[in-house]
């Protein structure tokens, strides 16, 4: 569902991309009321990080578990569940009719879901049409994207992962229905490290998107406070004209 009246502030997903849970903690505890949304990936689940999501939820916290799932119908029923339980507010899944198909009705099932966003990831970014071809797939990235995220929107889901690349496209298709969610954000004159394709938080917003996620450029800086703060000072300059 697309956030219309939602804070600039609000749409900032900080990536908690740590390898232990006490750096995490210390940068929440850092940003204080400067944020209010986090991710937590593979990097930081796999390391006991999944233990951090009652925590910032009672500290007023959303969270994302970008979990990226993939596996048989009833696996991911429960799937959805556990994570519904655990009191996440995004999750995401591949982009596969069935698997949305079947966290869509694991959702409906779950009592206390109603809030939980299902996010389908389209083409992951580090593909090229190359290696789409290499892994048996005729369309190329962006053709793949574009079907992906028509499917998304059949099967219910509640919003997409997308690249800087793909994003106005994709609002084209899901409409205003959906919500697109979209890493590769580099403030002005920041460090892009490894993203290849990079827009600002102003650019990221014009485009379409209703949530921007960015790890390094806060969680990689020695003042991460002034570093959301001139975030959110760019993002309210892109809403307000
Ligand atoms: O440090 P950076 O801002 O590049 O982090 C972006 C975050 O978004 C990381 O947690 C990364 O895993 C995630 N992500 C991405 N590209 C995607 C999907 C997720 O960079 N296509």
């Amino acid at each position: 569902m697309r956030t219309a009246n939602l804070a600039p502030r609000d749409r900032v997903i900080v990536a908690l991309d740590f390898p232990t849970i006490g750096k995490a903690s210390a940068l929440v505890e850092t940003l204080g009321d400067s944020a209010s949304f986090y991710k937590i990936g593979h990097q930081l689940a796999f390391a006991g990080g999944l233990a951090l999501v009652p925590e910032l939820k009672a500290a007023g916290k959303r969270v994302f578990l970008d979990l990226k799932l993939l596996d048989i119908d009833n696996t991911i029923r429960g799937g959805v569940s556990s994570v519904a339980a655990l009191g996440a507010d995004m999750l995401t899944l591949h982009a596969y009719p069935k698997a949305m198909a079947a966290a869509v009705a694991a959702k409906k099932a779950s009592p206390g879901a109603t809030d939980l966003t299902l996010l389908g990831v389209t083409v992951l970014t580090s593909m090229d049409d190359e290696d789409l071809r290499d892994a048996g797939y005729s369309l190329t990235a962006s053709e793949l994207a574009a079907r992906r995220g028509a499917q998304a929107l059949a099967c219910g889901m509640d919003g997409l992962v997308c690249s800087t690349l793909e994003v106005a496209a994709l609002r084209k298709i899901v409409g205003d229905s959906m919500a697109l969610v979209v890493p590769g954000i580099r403030p002005r004159g920041s460090d892009h490290g490894d993203q290849k394709r990079v827009m600002t938080p102003a650019e990221g917003l014009q485009a379409g998107s209703d949530y921007l996620v960015i790890g390094r450029p806060i969680n990689a800086v020695d003042e991460p406070v002034a570093a959301m703060e001139a975030i959110v000072e760019e993002m309210e300059g892109a809403i307000n004209g």
